[in-house]
């Protein structure tokens, strides 16, 4: 059963609305906005640290956290962007998406793409999404990733769904091979290319899959386009490990499943665990991503200011 986070009394009040749409500016964007007002912001929703401190300890407890509605759905997309990064700026130090320095990105269908020069990502396309983490290609992968809902798919689909790769480790150590596919994935290099809708500039990873206790990076196009860069770690012993996780992870670990509705806001531990959503074909759903950092633990005891970092 998935535990939403009760926002109810926490959410912006009227004023804060109205004081960030005497500040919209048309040159410039949300997070420039926000940059220049965010203190008058937290003075008018003192609750959206509240808020922010139960998103943290929830991600913490279950590796991913839901709210109910946030209050933000009815406002103009200017204003509820604004409001959006002052909640997540508490939660941990928001990075840029890609080349075009954006922090918050739209998950949309891009068809009029289709056919150009470049080839879609996931959060592109209609259609089931396989279970993986954000940013698997990047030196430093981001700690939280944040999913708000403009519009859930009109046809049902689109559910979220989580696996806790502490739970997904353990399951996996009773599977016949599992023992040898955990070894090869903590102690192997595998390659993970950047896909060319993060960055222009193409670039290849190499890292394991597993670290630590249960720190994951995982995603099986990156790395399957980082097999054809470095033909060298194309090798039998890494292309069974990938394919014998990928399918573990798909048809047999134990998942999290749920359909955020309009406004509520999902964040998951992109570190800990893998997200994945369920196919849908409505072009109309729309999210709106973020990715943060986790703050430095001088920042989460209430000292210092937070260092704004790029993901790549
Ligand atoms: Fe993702």
């Amino acid at each position: 059963m998935i535990h939403f986070i009760d926002t109810d009394s926490m959410n912006p009040p009227q004023s804060v609305q109205d004081m960030v749409m005497r500040h919209i500016d048309r040159g410039e964007n949300a997070y420039e906005i926000y940059c220049r007002i965010g203190a008058d912001v937290d003075g008018l929703w003192p609750k959206s640290r509240d808020l922010a401190r139960q998103i943290i300890d929830q991600v913490d407890e279950m590796s991913y956290a839901v709210t109910s509605p946030l209050g933000l759905g009815d406002m103009p997309s200017a204003a509820r962007d604004v409001l959006l990064l002052a909640l997540l700026d508490k939660v941990g130090l928001i990075t840029v998406h890609d080349d075009d320095s954006k922090v918050l990105w739209e998950v949309k269908s891009r068809d009029g793409l289709q056919g150009g020069p470049r080839k879609l990502t996931f959060s592109e396309k209609v259609g089931r999404c396989p279970l993986h983490s954000d940013s698997a290609f990047a030196y430093d992968p981001e700690k939280y990733l944040c999913l708000y809902v403009v519009k859930e798919s009109g046809d049902g689909g689109g559910e979220s769904v989580v696996v806790s790769m502490a739970d997904a480790i353990e399951e996996l150590r009773d599977e016949q091979d599992g023992e040898t596919c955990l070894r090869l994935l903590r102690d192997t290099i595998f390659p993970f290319r950047t896909p060319p809708a993060f960055s222009k500039r193409t670039k290849t990873l190499t890292a394991p899959i597993l670290s630590g206790s249960s720190t994951v990076r995982y995603r099986y196009d990156c790395i399957e386009d980082g097999f054809t860069d470095i033909p060298e770690l194309d090798t039998d012993d890494r292309r069974w490990a990938v394919s014998y996780f990928s399918d573990f992870v798909e048809n047999r670990a134990s998942k999290h499943t749920f359909l955020a509705m309009r406004d509520q806001l999902l964040v998951v531990d992109n570190r800990r665990s893998l997200h994945a959503r369920t196919d849908f074909r409505d072009a109309g759903r729309a999210l709106i991503r973020a990715r943060l950092h986790a703050p430095p633990a001088s920042v989460l005891a209430g000292r210092g200011t937070p260092i704004h970092a790029t993901s790549t």
